[in-house]
């Protein structure tokens, strides 16, 4: 499916690759492409490292979706990971005092084993798993966009990112179990020690909750009417063994790739300086070699983005980019 297609039928896109090759600018670009074609479109900033607000050119309060003004249809997203911590510890703070009734009395009773257990429980890598949290609102919710568009963080942070709907819901499973034993045994004690009926508490129906929203999450990010994955990468050599392990790894997780763009391209100009001359060729070596293996080899579509003589940010310049990136035929 060609990037145009994508932007005007899917649900979602996810911009990814190595680090500083132009997955925010293409996200930022697309984005603008998108609500300008007349789909209501929200960009999230899924990186702890922003810049979405630097390429669009505008200030964006930390977790709250911006409309981008003199752009209709577009709204931005640069998530908060430091606000939304509270909301995971509510989730998995369980008082045993207050499980019994008892708060206060025994302060300092040794914790039991499964208490142990479960605060020993800690999501793997919280900036990753909050972030997801953020996007599982924007996926498993009724919410008014067409299209939600994710600027992902650079390669390492974004796999464990996609294999968090795995992790965290075994996790999640976990914590169910541990609930109801809990629940189980401290409504036991308490029994003992009171005729006062167990108050309403509604955590465990939270907990799996949350989990379904995350299972059904993994089943729409794997879905190839839903959900496209496009690699961003320059031609460099270690580009293209971090885009091949990055493409190993969305293939494994079952998350539909159809393109990749190659950036950052000199272009074939009697001007170029004997510098730029020598960096034009070994890019269209590399060039020959990514043609080689991710179109030919593995049927992707490559989109091919020259090197511009200035930075890519605002309005303008996206909109040049998207001309390349969109527009053009390849
Ligand atoms: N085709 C291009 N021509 C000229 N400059 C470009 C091009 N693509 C990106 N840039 C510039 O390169 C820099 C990095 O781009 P961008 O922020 O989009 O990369 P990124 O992959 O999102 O980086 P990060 O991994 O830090 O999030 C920016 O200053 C951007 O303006
Ligand atoms: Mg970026």
């Amino acid at each position: 499916m060609q990037l145009k297609d994508i932007l005007l039928n899917l649900r979602m896109v996810m911009f990814g690759g190595k680090g500083g090759v132009g997955k925010t600018s293409c996200a930022a670009s697309s984005a603008i492409w998108s609500a300008e074609h007349g789909r209501n479109t929200l960009i999230i900033s899924t990186d702890p490292a922003h810049s979405l607000g630097d390429s669009l050119g505008v200030d964006l309060p930390p977790g709250v979706p911006t409309p981008i003004e003199g752009i209709e249809n577009l709204t931005a997203l640069e998530i908060n990971p430091k606000a939304n911590i509270s909301e995971l510890k509510g989730l998995t703070n369980i008082n045993p005092m207050e499980e019994m009734g008892m708060s206060g009395l025994m302060e300092n009773m040794p914790l039991f084993g499964d208490m142990e257990e479960l605060t020993s429980l800690t999501p793997p890598g919280i900036d990753e798993a909050l972030a997801f949290g953020k996007i599982l609102e924007f996926i498993e919710t009724e919410h008014e966009y067409d299209l939600v568009i994710f600027d992902t963080a650079p390669t390492g942070h974004t796999l464990r990112f996609l294999s968090l709907p795995e992790t965290l819901s075994g996790w999640i499973g976990k914590l169910i179990k541990m609930r109801i034993r809990i629940g189980k045994m401290f409504g036991a004690v308490k029994r003992l020690f009171s005729r006062e009926e167990k108050k309403d508490d509604n955590s465990l129906e939270v907990l799996e909750r949350l989990n379904n929203a995350i299972l059904n999450a993994r089943e729409d990010l794997t879905n190839p009417i839903k959900n496209s994955f496009i690699i961003v990468m320059i031609p460099e050599e270690m580009a293209i063994t971090e885009t091949g392990r990055l493409l190993n790894e969305l293939i494994k997780h079952k998350i539909p790739v159809s393109n990749i763009v190659v950036n950052q391209l000199y272009q074939d100009t009697t001007e170029l300086c004997v510098f730029c001359k020598a960096r034009r060729e070994m890019q269209q070596k590399n060039l020959v070699k990514i043609k080689d293996i991710f179109m030919e080899k593995l049927k992707k579509n490559l989109i091919e983005v020259p090197l511009f003589k200035e930075e890519i940010r605002e309005y303008n310049k996206l909109k040049e980019m998207g001309e390349y990136l969109i527009d053009k035929t390849h």
